[in-house]
């Protein structure tokens, strides 16, 4: 099976190519968007494309020749929509059978309503704009494959951890810089996934028969909490347990939007945004970047201790108290977790030693 991979630079998709390129199932070829975004993946002899993600025409030339395609990039909101109608259409026009689309818990908040599962409603009016277009996404594809041209497999994980991982990193960070902290005592549920283990679902998701236009949440076997899943950072890093101040939980305020922001995210926009000339567009993208900065406080005054602040998607996710079921992928697609929590942690703690 010749396998399209789409974001091939990223966490997730350096992991994709390192695994797929040792398995016999599939010639993997890796899609990036730029010529900086093979610094990592140059180093081995790989059949690598550099295409557009979202221009229809130029991704289409891209996927020519592929059996099926994972798609494993992201971008802004507004970007993550269009990525979606485009690999889908990109897909169709080049003969892709299959597209497994990286799609996110966080279509249903970070925090889901115990119960979630599945075939809960998309949640559309998340106080996170990363969450709304990854709902907004999903709907496309599902609207989409309406016409039955590609078969859409949507993997939903939450906590994707490992080596070279965000959440391992940034942990260790604030634990050095003095800023770590918890809601209440981190008993929130924690949906961790293994990148690994996440690796094997996609190659379930594009060898199963029974996948096709299903969507499947992806988590680690065990119950991790907060708690499990930042002390085993802190413990391998010499920290005990009050090293974490603990946060009062609380409501967090909608993510707060500037108007350019609202018009390049409105679907009129996304309408006439392909017959905007490249420049114009890029001149807006600047514009909006720019108007995000927030103007850094007075440097003359400087706090006395490091701040212990936590992002809105933080406090969401710390708040969680449902473990998002697994066993809709164990059944529908063969989705067997091979590596515990534990031994996922240990590699990545490894790696963790390894980066200093
Ligand atoms: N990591 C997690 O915990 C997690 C959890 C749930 C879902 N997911 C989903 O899994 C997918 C991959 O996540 P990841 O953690 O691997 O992300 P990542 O490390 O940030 O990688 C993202 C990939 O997207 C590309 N990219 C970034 N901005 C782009 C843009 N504006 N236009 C085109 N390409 C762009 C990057 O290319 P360059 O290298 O060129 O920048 C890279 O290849 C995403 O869809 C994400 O929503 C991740």
């Amino acid at each position: 099976m010749r396998i399209g991979l789409i974001g091939a630079s990223g966490f997730i998709g350096l992991r994709v190519t390192e695994l797929f390129t040792q398995w016999d199932d599939f010639e993997l070829v890796p899609l990036v968007r730029a010529p900086g975004s093979l610094a990592v993946l140059a180093r081995q002899r790989l059949p690598w494309r550099i295409h557009s993600f979202v221009h229809i025409e130029d991704l289409t030339r891209g996927l020519e020749g592929l059996d099926a395609c994972v798609h494993a990039a992201i971008g802004d909101a507004a970007q993550i929509k269009t990525m979606a109608a485009t690999a889908y259409e990109a897909c169709a026009r080049a003969g892709v059978k299959r597209l497994v689309w990286l799609s996110s818990a966080s279509v249903h908040d970070q925090n889901p309503a115990p119960g979630t599962d599945e075939a809960s409603p998309l949640q559309f009016k998340s106080r996170l704009s990363y969450n709304r277009a990854k709902a907004q996404a999903e709907a496309r594809l599902l609207r989409l494959q309406e016409d039955g041209r590609v078969e859409v497999v949507r993997l939903r994980p939450s906590v994707v951890f490992g080596p070279r991982s965000r959440w391992i990193a940034d942990s260790a960070r604030e634990l050095e810089a003095g800023t770590a902290c918890w809601v209440g005592h981190g008993e929130g549920i924690c949906n961790t996934v293994y990148v690994d283990n996440l690796v094997h679902a996609v190659a379930r998701a594009l060898l199963a028969d029974g996948a096709a236009g299903k969507a499947f949440f992806i988590g680690d076997r065990e119950k991790v909490t907060w708690r499990m899943f930042q002390i085993a950072i802190a413990r391998h890093l010499g920290f005990g347990e009050e090293v974490f101040a603990p946060i009062q939980a609380a409501e967090v305020p909608p993510e707060k939007d500037n108007l350019l922001n609202r018009i390049t995210l409105s679907p009129a926009y996304g309408q006439i945004s392909r017959r905007i000339p490249d420049r114009l567009r890029l001149s807006i993208k600047q514009v909006r970047a720019a108007l995000q900065k927030q103007a850094p406080a007075s440097s003359w005054v400087r706090p006395a201790r490091p701040a212990r602040r936590i992002s809105s998607e933080m406090m969401l996710l710390q708040r969680c108290e449902w473990q998002l079921p697994s066993q809709r992928a164990e059944k529908e697609i063969g989705y067997a977790p091979p590596f515990s929590f534990e031994e996922g942690m240990r590699r990545s703690l490894a790696w963790l030693d390894f980066t200093r």
